[in-house]
């Protein structure tokens, strides 16, 4: 663990010091109460040395810029108070450093219309990252209407050589997380949601490294890299904004879009923005994905599994999609648990009138054909079995076909003169209303309370249309994106706070909703609804830029989405190691010999388990390769390392790749099994491993390695 010298904040009268393990974040306040962005980079020995922006960019170097004289750049707030006025005047009130020593919180006010603007930071020192985000309140007697707030913004070193580079995440359902990369220009650059969702297309998450001179970037060991990700799975924005006058500025926000939402402060109420992360490296992709994955199971993931591994689990849909019921189910439970599956969850189809997806989305009892009995029949039989019990929910939902749907029509978002636009035949709640909220958190607790589930998947399939809360107040009727994941959220809280032994699975048509915001209420996600095991190494890859491995639910099925494809047992296997095990075909079609091998892969998952979910993961190959994909998962401590490598095309005559390792001792020795190339010795030290390298076998065009590195 890095060391951090204490104080992790510190207060000057000029300027406020945050520091990481590695990295400083430094805020200047002017004499007349202005708040400056100074510095965010490596920790400088002198504080001196941290740059003050000269006269020509002040206006633009704004800590949180807001709508005052001159328009410069973009503002993180906007606001209209009850004349009108929409010039907002923020002056420094005071500050408070929190008992820890790790959490600053500094006052802004505009004294004439008591509007209070507090800038919170809290410094994990640990994963060299700092959350912020921004709290308001109305001291005033007049209510103000927020137009925009956003929870964080920062400017990239100025007048700097070269050009930053943005990476993001791009996509669609069954293609999530593309990796798009472009040179930062002038102008603006948004990456956003406005589906009420996370988003498959977008994801909240950036990375800005450095183009040099001669047209290079960071790579995985090496470059500068400033990122962030926004804790919201609702409507989120990140703006990368650049002006180029005299100086070339580049500023970075983030936080909720302000697009269709306007926030209602009446005197004496507040708001508090979403958390954004921010962090910075100089040690390339590598470092940068690492920090991430370590912050999330440190700090982000809930915490009462957040150390557990998670469970190799079984999931009904590819099999049987809708078609589930209690005796079917239950042989196929019975070969999930000669596999060593640990979780057997029903998918779609167990509740209401759901045989296809036109109908019972809202109404979550048992479907009385399929199980006359209710669920605990089923239930019993996979606990005789050894296995937990999980099941498929997606309770922001309706279908017009529904109990809860002839009984309430109203409680879905509307416009009431418009006729309502049906996606998977279904519509979506409006989790802003109280009553709705109350109703679903009733019916999951009562299915947790009645039953022994432990997992509950969690689902969302459609995006938003219509989202009119017509029998809101006027002024609050656009708070409905806020105030539906304020009630999503609160419900997962008092759910996880009444059954504390159950998991919770993020899951958005796949994966529509990763996000931080997600993470703090789930335990892990379904990463696509594309379980194609080549397609998957891709989505796998750019998963890992930004999220940890222990989230990322992988599945071994039947299905291979690309004409005459056929991958091995094996090669599905590998690719499914690289995050969360699952198994998702049906078992009923496998021979005894292929049982036997998946639940020899099973067991050797479970062997290699703390080292994928727990390990410190390194990308062998950089992310730009599509020909070849590798992998290498070690121990904190060195001693054990899991290298998978994937050839996804091959050429004739093309050099084998050599892969050398990462995270060893250079001292120790090293005894290597699994697939290795011809001639390629059983032992070598760290130090070779790590710089002259190893020789997967590889051969052909669908290609998979496993190679497990131990020490002697
Ligand atoms: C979504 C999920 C799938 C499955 C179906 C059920 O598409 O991503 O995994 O649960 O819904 O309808």
């Amino acid at each position: 663990m890095p060391i951090v010298e204490s104080p992790v904040i510190a207060y000057t009268g000029q300027a406020f010091y945050l520091r990481t393990a590695h990295t400083a974040y430094v805020i200047g306040l002017t004499e007349h109460g202005g708040l400056l962005h100074r510095y965010f980079g490596p920790v400088l020995s002198r504080a001196e040395d941290y740059p003050t922006p000269n006269w020509g960019i002040v206006d633009a170097s704004g800590e949180y810029p807001t709508p005052t004289g001159m328009w410069q750049v973009a503002p993180c707030i906007r606001v209209v108070f009850h004349d009108n006025v929409r010039d907002l005047r923020l002056r420094y009130q005071g500050h408070e450093i929190s008992a820890s020593g790790d959490e600053l919180a500094i006052r802004l006010h505009d004294e004439h219309y008591g509007l209070e603007v507090t800038l919170c930071y809290h410094v994990y020192a640990d994963c060299d990252v700092i959350a912020r985000q921004v709290r308001l309140r109305n001291t005033g007697a007049d209510a103000i209407d927020v137009e925009e707030v956003m929870s964080a913004s920062f400017s990239l070193p100025y007048d700097r050589g070269g050009e930053f580079r943005l990476n993001h995440f791009a996509g669609a359902w069954m293609k999530e997380k593309t990796l798009g990369r472009q040179v930062v220009t002038p102008g603006q650059k948004v990456l956003q949601s406005w589906t009420n969702s996370t988003s498959h297309q977008q994801n909240p998450f950036f990375a800005i490294d450095v183009i040099d001179a001669e047209g290079n970037g960071a790579t995985e060991e090496h470059g500068e890299i400033w990122f962030g990700q926004v804790h919201w799975s609702g409507n989120w924005k990140i703006v990368v904004e650049q002006l180029r006058g005299h100086h070339k500025i580049t500023r970075v926000a983030a936080g909720l879009n302000d697009l269709d939402c306007i926030l209602h402060l009446a005197p004496g109420e507040d708001f508090t923005t979403p958390l954004v992360t921010l962090g910075y490296t100089d040690g390339g992709f590598g470092a940068m994905s690492r920090l991430l994955h370590r912050y999330q199971r440190a700090h982000i993931l809930p915490r009462n599994h957040a150390d557990e591994l998670r469970p190799v689990l079984y999931n009904s849909w590819e099999a049987v999609m809708f078609d589930v019921s209690e005796d079917a189910q239950a042989r196929m439970a019975e070969k999930a648990a000669q596999l060593g599956v640990e979780l057997f969850v029903i998918d779609d189809g167990w509740f209401g009138a759901r045989n296809t997806d036109n109908a019972g989305l809202g109404d979550w009892y048992p479907n009385p054909e399929k199980f006359p009995n209710g669920l605990n029949p089923l239930i019993d039989r996979v606990n005789a079995l050894g296995m937990d019990f999980g099941i498929w929910v997606e309770p922001e939902m309706v279908n017009p076909d529904s109990d809860l749907y002839r009984a309430h029509p109203d409680w879905v978002y509307h416009f009431p003169t418009r006729e309502s636009t049906l996606l998977r035949t279904q519509l979506m709640l409006n989790f802003a209303r109280e009553d709705v909220r109350e109703y679903i958190f009733n019916s999951l607790d009562t299915l947790l309370s009645e039953h022994n589930i432990r997992y509950i998947k969690w689902d969302f399939n459609r995006t938003i249309s219509e989202p009119g809360w017509p029998e809101a107040p006027r002024e609050r009727q656009r708070e409905m994106w806020v105030r539906h994941y304020e009630g999503l959220y609160g419900i997962l809280d008092r759910l996880r706070a009444r059954h504390p032994q159950v998991l919770f699975e993020s899951c958005a048509g796949g994966g529509g909703r990763v996000d931080l915001g997600a993470f703090t209420h789930y335990d892990d996600c379904w990463t696509s609804d594309n379980s194609d095991p080549y397609d998957r190494l891709f989505i796998q890859r750019s998963f890992m830029l930004a999220y940890t491995a222990k989230v990322m639910r992988c599945w071994v099925t039947e299905t291979s989405m690309h004409e005459g494809a056929s991958y091995s047992l094996a090669f599905r296997f590998h690719s499914a190691f690289m995050g969360s095990l699952g198994l998702g075909g049906n078992l009923l079609h496998f021979s005894e010999e292929e049982m036997a091998e998946m639940a020899r892969n099973v067991a050797l998952y479970k062997e290699l388990r703390p080292l994928i979910q727990h390990g410190e993961m390194y990308r062998l190959i950089p992310l730009s390769r599509m020909d070849r994909i590798a992998v290498e998962y070690v121990d904190p401590q060195g001693s054990e390392a899991l290298v998978l490598a994937f050839g996804t095309q091959e050429n004739f005559w093309e050099n084998p790749v050599r892969l050398c390792l990462r995270g060893l001792d250079p001292q120790a020795l090293y005894r290597l099994e699994g697939d290795l190339d011809e001639g390629q010795p059983e032992s070598m030290s760290g130090q070779a491993l790590m710089h002259r390298g190893i020789l997967p076998r590889l051969y052909g065009h669908i290609a998979s390695a496993l190679i497990r590195v131990r020490k002697a």
